[in-house]
């Protein structure tokens, strides 16, 4: 069975579908599509059916990286249905966990930053209303906790109990 990653934040129009086409990106490049799934989603319904907003975009494809998807709103079933769920910042934490009262999935939710190798950061910083600069560093902030991120994954960091609910 594939493990099956969830990157949410706020609108899923900036952050999340960029952590979700990154991590796409760096599984391409390693022949691990057989084995690693990914998706994203937003804790509001603000955006529910829209394009990566553009400005994401652009920053994206300096780097290579063209981003697809469509916003949809997080589940309280995407607890059951993901092994790893990956959030940008910690309300979007605590939005995500709000929905699980009884504390079965904590185990599953985790902060993005967590993964980073390089950057000190605590939080994927909301880039929405900020200027070209704030998307820019979200990206080369992505692409850091990805690589993180998918080095634990190879090395069987996830094997044991964290992902069984
Ligand atoms: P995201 O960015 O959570 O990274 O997708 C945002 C997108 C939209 C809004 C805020 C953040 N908004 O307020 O509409």
């Amino acid at each position: 069975m594939p493990y099956k990653l969830l990157f949410v934040c706020l609108g899923n129009i900036c952050r999340s579908p960029s952590a979700e086409n990154i991590m796409n990106y760096l599984i391409e490049q390693n022949n691990l599509g057989e084995e690693i799934i990914c998706d994203s989603a937003g804790t509001s319904s603000y955006h529910i059916g829209s394009s990566p907003d553009r400005r994401m975009t652009a920053a994206a494809a300096k780097r290579g990286i063209t981003l697809q998807g469509q916003a949809r709103q997080f589940d309280a079933l995407d607890l059951h249905e993901f092994d790893i769920i990956l959030a940008m910042d910690k309300e979007n934490y605590r939005d995500i966990l709000s929905l699980d009262p009884q504390g079965r999935f904590q185990h599953k939710v985790r902060l993005m930053c967590d993964f980073c190798r390089h950057h000190p950061d605590a939080e994927v910083p909301d880039p929405y209303y900020g200027g070209v600069a704030g998307f820019d560093y979200v990206i080369e902030l992505l692409l850091d906790a990805c690589g993180g991120l998918l080095a634990d994954i190879q090395s069987g960091q996830f094997q044991s109990a964290d992902v069984k609910e």
